[in-house]
């Protein structure tokens, strides 16, 4: 067998990204620096975190049912979102990657994978360990999937095989949600899905079965530089403030322009049996 030098790579067959981005995340460093490498600390400020929470929350809402989260990570939204919703429901956290929920169960503390007391306000959170792309649920289980930093990953063929693993997995009507990158890193993107304009998500999106209802832009609008000062004196408050103006839905001509640097799309399941 002819030798290639160490370190080169396989010739032909290139990796499916889907794998690459299971495998970076099977590290202990990788996972125990995550959140502190990202400003998701409790004790962080972060103004793209507070914008994305505000949106998700909004979006989850009217939400009754179960959600699932695919691609949980550390449980950063999860923590912030489980007081949404009927607390007799279940919020689903599903990772490939036991470092990542390690870091979960930790941050989630003592209640997650346990029966909460009566009195209890938030929903209870189960973890599991599973691939995204055949996960271990019935038909029709959920009426919520979250996938933050995870769909926007996939090269177009690999997001289609999740729609159709969540549309399996939602009740008619239930909501996919999940964040997309905006012009800015969509012009230096180098990974296929960087490279997703709201007119083109639309486009696959109603392809799989979905119709959008609610494109968020999620900043679109103020210079990050803004809520610095803010962060420098530790006051999170204002910061949230700030983070209230940065979500909006997009306007059709806000789209078409693609005028947002980033944000979050909500698409209402159509089709299928009730
Ligand atoms: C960039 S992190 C995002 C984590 C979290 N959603 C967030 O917003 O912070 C990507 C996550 O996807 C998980 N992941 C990658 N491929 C997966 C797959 N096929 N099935 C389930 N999880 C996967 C990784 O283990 C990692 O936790």
């Amino acid at each position: 067998m002819p030798k290639r030098p160490i370190g080169s790579g396989p010739a032909t067959n290139p990796v499916d990204p889907r794998e690459k981005l299971k495998v970076a995340y099977q590290d202990v460093r990788v996972a125990s620096s995550y959140d502190e490498e990202r400003d998701f600390r409790a004790t962080d400020i972060s103004l793209h975190y507070e914008t994305e929470i505000i949106g998700l929350r909004e979006a989850l809402s009217g939400v009754r049912g179960p959600v699932l989260e695919v691609a949980i990570g550390t449980g950063r939204l999860c923590r912030r979102l489980r007081d949404v919703g009927p607390s007799d429901m279940p919020y689903v956290g599903l990772d490939v990657s036991f470092p990542m929920l390690y870091e979960a169960r930790k941050s989630l503390g003592a209640y997650c994978d346990k029966p909460l007391p009566q009195s209890a306000s938030v929903r209870p959170v189960h973890l599991l360990r599973a691939d995204a792309f055949q996960m271990p649920f019935h038909d029709q289980r959920f009426h919520a999937v979250v996938g933050f930093r995870f769909i926007k990953h996939l090269s177009p063929p690999n997001r289609h095989l999740m729609y159709k693993e969540v549309n399996r997995l939602l009740v008619k009507d239930g909501l996919l949600i999940f964040d997309f990158y905006g012009w800015r890193r969509r012009a230096r993107g180098q990974e296929e899905g960087h490279r997703l304009t709201p007119l083109a998500l639309r486009k696959e999106l109603e392809e799989s079965g979905f119709r959008p209802i609610k494109i968020y832009g999620t900043r679109h609008r103020l210079p990050a530089l803004l809520s610095v000062p803010f962060r420098a004196l530790g006051l999170k408050a204002p910061v949230k403030a700030l983070g209230l103006l940065e979500v909006k839905l997009l306007s059709p001509i806000d789209e078409l322009l693609d005028r947002s640097r980033g944000g979050i799309v909500v698409a209402k399941k159509i089709g299928g049996r009730e």
